[in-house]
């Protein structure tokens, strides 16, 4: 395990992950969304620049996570959109080890410290608030 790692921290069962369908966790107080794409994972930022719309409700077109309450699209390698020039997620190191997806809790809680967030959780929208198109 890579020594740059300081706190392992599981977020999925790999062979229990659905190929190209959002997986939610919540790590350190912070959304996030698992993509498995084959043999590859992605853990990205759960929640939309646009209006903090909750991504694991939102589907995968080819290699895109589509936001599901306005269409938003994010490249799941990289985080960036594709349709909305200058918007991104951010994009966590992930990695597969004994049948687990981990990330590292302690460079998530350092995302969290050195990133404004523009919503409360409260303000964010999710499945109750507003209907996802
Ligand atoms: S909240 Fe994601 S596109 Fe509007």
């Amino acid at each position: 395990m890579n020594k740059e790692r300081q706190q392992p921290v599981k977020v999925a069962t790999w062979s229990q992950l659905t190929d190209r369908r959002p997986h939610g966790v919540r790590v350190a107080e912070v959304d996030l969304v698992v993509v498995r794409h084959d043999d590859r994972v992605s853990v990205l930022e759960g929640r939309c620049p646009h209006r903090a719309g909750k991504l694991v409700g939102g589907r995968i077109d080819g290699e895109l996570l589509i936001c599901p309450f306005h269409g938003w699209d994010f490249h799941c390698g990289s985080g960036v959109s594709g349709g909305v020039e200058g918007e991104s997620i951010h994009r966590f190191d992930a990695w597969v080890e004994s049948d687990a997806v981990w990330v590292d809790e302690a460079a998530v809680r350092h995302w969290r410290s050195v990133t404004p967030q523009a919503f409360a959780d409260d303000e964010i929208l999710g499945p109750d608030d507003d209907e996802p198109t």
